[in-house]
């Protein structure tokens, strides 16, 4: 059986009082929960507040994004030991908006992702289509690029630990989503692939969430589906009351 997981992407939003003040309130509403694992994304600058805040609750807190190398000369970034030192578990790796906006490619998340499960975080990594694409009749083939490009030279039992999510770019912040049958195919083919490629074990071991306007209204239904192991949820997520209800759906 795989344990669900409701996963915050707080994306930048948030200052650290914020952070605090959301987490004084959100914190009580699930505290008894544990059917899901929680997981919290924050901004870098809220990691210490949001690990400081859950320590010894059921919520685990990662980063959105990290650089690959150990230390080095890159001006503005972070490492995974950096991540890892504050007491993060997580980190989510190759975003749309990380691909879109910041020049990300299979290549590079491929390099982070190594260097994830090198230091023992454990990588939500996500995928999807544009709607040019889906439109295209081609989802299924970028999902099977995705899947290649970012999985290449992981081995099999390094990859039991991991975090898909499936966010189909058309879904993301638009109030568009998937419908539950959209999800489950999506998640289907992103499965089959994990099994073509690291081994049916793996691949049923897998979690795969879906991304992309999920709120508590259609939270439900799209849980329901047998491949949709949990959610990232990022608009949603922001206020404390509306991501407890996701949690609870
Ligand atoms: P959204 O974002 O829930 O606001 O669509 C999801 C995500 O980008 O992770």
């Amino acid at each position: 059986m795989r344990k669900p997981v409701i996963a915050a992407n707080w994306k930048m939003y948030k200052t650290p009082a914020q952070a605090q003040e959301f987490l004084q309130a959100f914190l009580p509403l699930v505290a008894n929960h544990k059917r899901d694992e929680i997981l919290l994304f924050p901004s870098y600058v809220d990691l210490s507040v949001a690990i400081a805040a859950t320590k010894g609750s059921n919520v685990s807190v990662g980063a959105q994004n990290m650089h690959y190398a150990e230390e080095g000369a890159y001006t503005g970034e972070i490492s995974p030991s950096m991540i890892k030192a504050l007491g993060a578990t997580h980190v989510l790796l190759g975003h749309s908006e990380r691909r879109e906006y910041f020049g990300e490619t299979d290549e590079i998340i491929n390099k982070k992702l190594h260097a994830a499960l090198h230091h023992g975080l454990t990588p939500v990594l996500c995928m999807g289509e544009t709607l040019e694409e889906r439109d295209a009749g081609k989802t299924e083939e970028v999902l099977l690029r995705h899947c290649q490009e970012a999985l290449k030279g992981v081995v099999p039992h390094a990859a039991e630990s991991f975090i898909i999510a499936y966010e189909p770019i058309w879904a993301i912040g638009t109030g568009k989503t998937a419908t539950p049958e959209i999800a489950g195919l999506a998640h289907f083919h992103i499965r089959t692939q994990v099994a073509h490629l690291l081994g049916r074990q793996t691949a049923d071991r897998i979690r795969i969430l879906y991304g992309g306007s999920v709120k508590p209204e259609n939270a439900c239904a799209l849980l329901n589906q047998p491949e949709v192991d949990g959610a990232l949820v990022g608009g949603a997520s922001l206020d404390p009351q509306s991501f407890a209800k996701i949690v609870k759906y």
